[in-house]
């Protein structure tokens, strides 16, 4: 059995929701964990976990977001954490990709969210797209918050990052990327990255795995990444498959 950590469900491009979670079911994904990107889209994730028994959610504001982040959206982000099936802070960090953006907002956006985490006991989501050098600072400066961990999601980056990330006692997640024709970094890192400190997801409705690549991504293709990695490790899918799934419950411990 497989979890995806990381999807967006609450994405409108999802009209039939019913029907994304009945194909995860069969094919033998147990659990999802929805990423929040904003209050709104929390608070979906809240009702989308209260709705179905395989999906758990995750509170906070993305970077591409932090024009918002004031502190009534804080406030409603914070609220959602004492949640039963609230299991992450995320998805929170920096992107210096999708222009125009204010690197200081983003900076404090992602700094008070690492803090929050750390109160509401729970682990965090981490993107970065285009800012790694100041992601690495922001988390080395607040390791002492890191107290209940997190995971680097999508990773895309270089084998020194991910050897940067793993000292902080950061997980790596891989998503669809790693199956694609042009990913030689990626599928160095994937040998890299210790069993015990990988995961697997999808981001959809994004970056659907190869062969599927540019159609709409759903939780159920976490299978196609995750025995893709499983056979770069040289394990049978079954028992790596066993792996991961421990993995995301350690990390996530409120699903256990
Ligand atoms: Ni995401």
């Amino acid at each position: 059995m497989f979890i995806d950590t990381h999807c967006h469900l609450h994405d409108a491009k999802f009209p039939d929701v019913d029907l994304i979670v009945n194909n995860y079911l069969r094919d033998g994904v147990e659990a999802v964990i929805n990423m929040g990107c904003c209050a709104a889209t929390s608070v979906m994730g809240k009702n989308l976990a209260e709705k179905y028994p395989s999906v758990y959610f995750a509170t906070g504001c993305h970077p591409s977001d932090s024009n918002g982040f004031d502190d009534k959206e804080f406030e409603t982000i914070r609220s959602l954490a004492s949640h039963p099936k609230c299991v992450a802070v995320g998805e929170i960090g920096l992107d210096y990709y999708w222009k125009p953006f204010d690197k200081e907002k983003q900076a404090d956006c992602f700094i008070k969210q690492i803090e929050f985490a750390k109160e509401a006991k729970l682990p965090i989501c981490i993107h970065n797209r285009d800012a790694t050098g100041d992601m690495l600072k922001i988390l080395k400066d607040n390791k002492d918050k890191l107290t209940y961990g997190g995971v680097m999601h999508c990773f895309s980056g270089s084998v020194e990052t991910a050897a940067e990330v793993l000292k902080l006692g950061l997980y790596i997640s891989f998503a669809g990327p790693l199956t694609f024709k042009n990913a030689s970094t990626l599928l160095d890192v994937a040998a890299f990255v210790p069993e015990d400190k990988c995961l697997t997801e999808t981001d959809c409705p994004y970056l659907a795995p190869h062969p599927l690549r540019g159609t709409v991504n759903e939780p159920k293709n976490v299978t196609i990444t995750s025995a893709f990695l499983a056979e770069l490790k040289g394990k049978e899918v079954t028992e790596f498959a066993k792996t991961l799934t421990n993995n995301a419950k350690n990390l996530f411990y409120k699903m256990k």
